[in-house]
């Protein structure tokens, strides 16, 4: 046991820790997903629902989660049947759905490498809409990018814990906080741009229905990436001393304030015509074309994007990687080949299906669209459900609070509103968010 306790990775520091679960937090879900969702759901309304859904859900679950990972050292099928025999398959449920997210998620991030380059080099020309739509849908030309996105992280991953996604995320992440902030001081700097930022802050509740706040929810998870083992397999490699509650308050509080920005960068830009998932890629680069240097600006604000969605899917690949290195004694190097080919696999068709497979739909909806909304509004809402039963009801007290509690993490007077908020709270917000919000879902099929 000392000996398999020795042999695992783990992150060198505090800092460590929060930068690298930040990384896997703050991703194309803050930057992409985060703006186009609020315009679509009536802007000020949904931020203030979202909020909330980050601070009394996402918040204790990413807690929980934490706690999991650390307490039992080990990959998310074992870290769940260690603590309770017979619960692995909670942990197997986040590690699939993971899977699942990566298959559409490698094919936007491979998107932020050719705007990255077209950006750089002004060779997206004059019709940015339809850039993307001969881009994205196109056969090869994506799935080129997908692939070398897909290496570089793999490479990643194959350098270890602390020797790759420590030290990818020890420079990507500052990389991607300065860009931010270039970034907004100069959206904030345009006089329409803050004009534009009060019309989409100002709260529309008229738009609100039960699929407003489900979708508030999906994206407060998607964000906080919280249920699928990421966060997870962080905590388990995170230094004892480390205290789980301050290292979440730190990653949400950093997490709501990238996707706050973005939404003012984009926002600021004037871009209410636009809307769904080409947002980010067609508003944005109009936007920088009207400004001075406009291509060297549209290439940060993509490499942002590129940066910030690789720290996510190492998580995500780590996640995964962690169970056949762990559970089916491989080495590292053959189970991170593994998953790369699947993700290889799976993307290709998320890619292939906005283009040449477009034709085929289940529920109205294409393969990569499918991916993404059975991921966030249905496997998030039931895996946030059955973590805080868990951690809320089947795992033992004494043990759960000694976990929380360790080494001065919470004190005596908060940790009972986190059990509190795991035990009631989450489980019971959740269930009924899920079931009013998926009756509106299908009756607007
Ligand atoms: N949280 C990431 C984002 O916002 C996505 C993610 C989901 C990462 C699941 C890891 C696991 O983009």
């Amino acid at each position: 046991m000392a000996q398999e306790k020795t042999k695992r990775g783990g992150f060198g520091g505090k800092i460590a820790a929060i930068l690298a679960a930040a990384g896997s937090a703050i991703g194309l879900g803050n930057i992409w997903r985060f703006p186009y969702i609020t315009s679509e759901n009536g802007g000020g309304a949904f931020i203030l629902i979202y909020l909330g859904c980050i601070l009394f859900l996402g918040l204790p679950l990413l807690i929980a989660e934490f706690s999991v990972g650390h307490n039992s050292k080990c990959n998310p099928i074992d870290a769940f049947s260690k603590i309770r025999r017979g619960w692995g398959w909670l942990g197997a449920l986040g590690l699939v759905s993971v899977f699942l997210i990566m298959g559409y998620y490698f094919v936007i991030s491979g998107w932020t490498l050719n705007y990255t380059i077209a950006s750089a080099t002004n060779s997206i020309g004059g019709n940015f809409g339809q850039f993307f739509t001969d881009f994205t849908t196109a056969t090869w030309k994506p799935l080129i990018f997908t692939y070398l996105f897909i290496i570089a992280n793999h490479f990643i991953i194959i350098g270890g814990v602390q020797g790759g996604i420590e030290k990818a995320s020890k420079i990507m992440m500052p990389l991607l906080f300065v860009i931010l902030v270039i970034l907004a001081v100069y959206s904030l700097w345009l006089p329409e741009g803050r004009e534009a930022l009060a019309n989409v802050f100002t709260p529309d509740f008229s738009k609100v229905t039960g699929k407003t706040f489900l979708d508030a929810m999906g994206q407060a998870f998607f964000t906080l990436s919280v249920g699928m083992g990421a966060m997870l397999i962080y905590g388990s490699y995170f230094k004892d001393g480390t205290k789980l509650a301050g290292t979440a308050i730190s990653v949400v509080s950093l997490d709501t304030v990238v996707a706050l920005t973005a939404a003012i960068i984009i926002f600021s830009a004037g871009v209410e015509n636009e809307s769904g998932m080409q947002l980010a890629f067609v508003a944005m680069p109009k936007v920088f074309a009207a400004m001075p240097a406009g291509n060297i600006w549209a290439a940060l604000f993509f490499l942002l994007l590129g940066l910030a969605a690789l720290s996510s899917t190492i998580s995500m690949h780590e996640a995964v990687t962690s169970y056949f290195v762990e559970k089916r004694g491989m080495s590292r190097n053959k189970g991170a080949w593994i998953v790369t080919i699947g993700a290889l696999m799976l993307s290709t068709v998320a890619s292939l299906s906005l283009g040449d497979w477009s034709d085929i739909k289940l529920l109205g909806m294409n393969f990569f669209a499918l991916l993404d909304n059975f991921t966030a509004i249905v496997m998030l809402p039931l895996l946030g459900i059955l973590t805080s039963v868990f951690v809320g009801w089947l795992w033992k007290k004494e043990d759960m609070k000694a976990e929380l509690t360790a080494e001065g993490g919470i004190d005596k007077a908060t940790y009972p509103v986190i059990r509190f908020l795991l035990r009631y709270v989450c489980p019971v917000l959740v269930s009924i968010v899920f079931i009013f919000g998926i009756i509106d879902f299908v009756q607007n099929l």
